[in-house]
């Protein structure tokens, strides 16, 4: 098979112009836009918008295609959250893997007490109970429009005739190969001769292609009972895993009410607990505002410091947070006006503060990483999804269910698995956050939704901790600076997560606003990348823009629909 790439506006090639002339005298109307980690999921989605389907049957479409071009993030053994917004409601859809039955507070804890991270990594213990099969598909159930089987026949098409590898997947094959190559069944199929297929090798997955087919037929229950189950149990405890049929057949996704804020003007929606993206997001925003972001000019690095201290306040409100079933500290509480007022007003100007000082939940009355992906879809009415997914770190566990032929996560490791020490993102985390059977574990995954009257912007990242700050940065660059989308995604970024009490620049990072935050007594260091950020906007006039962020391998595009 061809790629199809010719028709595609690729990467982050600024296409405002060529989304206005779609829409412009000659009367033909947009359908709307895509931007993903993936050409060959993009032209899912597409596929899916011009059979005449909506946001959500397009993001769908191209989640199932990730979960086969993109095996690192893309998948049915991992978990993932949406946010969508139609008809001018938005909800929120949680499909975060959940921890086994058999699961225990100290599972990955040595007899001494030390954890031992290669438990949470590696090998099917650390997976949890995988959420994308039924997710996915609840999602096209409330949401979609198009037959589901028709939703679900591109990535079929793709597993069946095949796809050639890119450069981008043949790179993180080998990265990976240590980690795939512990397991035969994975090596059979990711490193055949021992090596990472080369780029253009075309790759064909008949037995993903015989599950999806499986799972266009009976929807999530063909991968959650009868063989399929029994073959990921089987492989689970082949390799020291606890997975049973019981945690199979019984994971259910949850709708939840999305974080709602305003900033600058706009109404913001992202992803509520379980994971903390939303919240970290709207903590963000909220205190940048109050602290006048906006009238200190673009270059000057006062905005940097802004956003590193809220980093720090917000990160530290992060330690307290977990499985909403479990969690005491409330998004409402965090994000209160009056305690965000108080936290902004403890910013000092002239100098850093300490992460050593930034008490978790301070002021509460009483109290590239590559891994993941995200993708953004908006369609012809303005409807939108926003979605990310994972298997955490890339290619999960390592372990290939052979029977199905997809991966398990390895999402167990977002688990505090022992609080206060780091995990993979070196995320300190707390009590609330701790393993617990049936539990879902934090996230900082922030699908998220902005919008202000008919003008609607779809946006989100990968990266673990990188995500809300990526995805806070990009969101300021449009609605307070005004930039296109296509620069908003590229400009350098920064990051900041509370511990380490360090600023991660990106080395476009200008040198002199990293001076000028180490003269306020900042520890600056560099970081490579910050987040991938993915992100189409659907302006009031009609007019589409769409950006992959040129960090990744991503694409983007504008389907222009058909002639009303
Ligand atoms: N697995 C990374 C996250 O959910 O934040």
């Amino acid at each position: 098979m061809r790629r199809r790439l010719a028709a595609l506006p690729l990467l982050a090639v600024p296409i405002l112009a060529l989304a206005a002339a779609l829409t412009g005298a000659d009367g033909v109307r947009t359908a709307g836009a895509v931007a993903a980690a993936d050409p060959l999921a993009v032209e899912a989605g597409f596929s899916a918008l011009r059979a005449g389907g909506n946001a959500a049957d397009a993001a769908v479409a191209v989640a199932l295609a990730l979960a086969v071009v993109h095996p690192e993030a893309g998948n049915l053994g991992g978990g993932g959250f949406a946010v969508i917004r139609q008809g001018g409601e938005v909800r929120a859809l949680d499909f975060r893997e959940t921890a086994p039955a058999g699961a225990t507070r100290d599972m990955f804890l040595a007899p001494d007490r030390s954890p031992v991270p290669e438990r949470s990594l590696v090998g099917p213990l650390a997976a949890g109970v995988p959420g994308s099969p039924a997710g996915l598909y609840e999602l096209h159930r409330a949401c979609g429009r198009l037959p589901w089987r028709d939703v679900v026949a591109p990535a079929i098409d793709l597993a069946r005739r095949g796809f050639p590898v890119g450069e981008h997947l043949s790179r993180s094959i080998e990265d990976k190969a240590d980690l795939l190559s512990r397991f035969r069944e994975t090596s059979r199929i990711w490193l055949p001769r021992g090596h990472a297929p080369r780029p253009g090798t075309v790759m064909r997955l008949p037995i993903l292609a015989g599950t999806l087919e499986a799972y266009a037929r009976r929807g999530p229950r063909a991968i959650l009972e009868g063989p399929a189950a029994e073959a990921i149990v089987r492989a689970s405890r082949r390799h020291g895993g606890i997975l049973t049929a019981r945690d199979l057949a019984a994971y259910e996704p949850v709708w939840r009410e999305p974080i709602r804020f305003e900033a600058f003007g706009w109404e913001i929606a992202s992803m509520p607990l379980p994971s903390s993206g939303g919240i970290l997001l709207g903590e963000t925003l909220g205190l940048v505002e109050r602290l006048g972001y906006d009238e200190i000019p673009r270059d000057d690095a006062a905005r940097g410091h802004l956003l590193v201290e809220a980093w720090r306040r917000a990160f530290a409100d992060r330690f307290l947070l977990g499985d909403p079933a479990t969690t005491r500290a409330s998004a409402a509480a965090l994000l209160a006006p009056a305690r965000l007022d108080a936290l902004a007003a403890g910013v000092p100007r002239e100098r850093a503060s300490l992460s050593r000082d930034a008490e978790p939940g301070s002021l509460l009355p009483g109290a590239e990483r590559r891994e993941t992906t995200h993708l953004s879809v908006v369609d012809g009415d303005g409807d939108a999804v926003a979605m990310t997914v994972t298997l955490n770190g890339n290619f999960g566990c390592g372990l290939l269910v052979p029977e199905v032929g997809f991966l398990l996560n390895n999402e167990m490791d977002d688990f505090a698995t022992a609080p206060g020490r780091p995990n993979l993102w070196g995320l300190v985390q707390g009590e609330a956050n701790a393993v617990a059977p049936g539990k879902r574990m934090l996230s900082s995954m922030a699908p998220t939704i902005a919008w202000r009257g008919r003008d609607v912007l779809v946006l989100g990242s990968p990266g673990g901790s990188h995500i809300p700050t990526a995805t806070a940065q990009v969101l300021l660059n449009v609605v307070v600076d005004g930039d296109r989308l296509s620069g908003a995604v590229e400009r350098p970024r920064i990051h900041h997560q509370w511990l380490p009490d360090e600023v991660a620049a990106e080395p476009a990072w200008p040198d002199e606003a990293r001076r000028a935050l180490e003269a306020l007594g900042h520890r600056v260091v560099e970081e490579d990348r910050i987040g991938e950020v993915h992100a189409v906007r659907r302006r009031a006039d009609g007019t589409i823009e769409a950006a992959a962020d040129p960090r990744g391998p991503g694409a983007s595009g504008v389907e222009p629909g058909r002639r009303p």
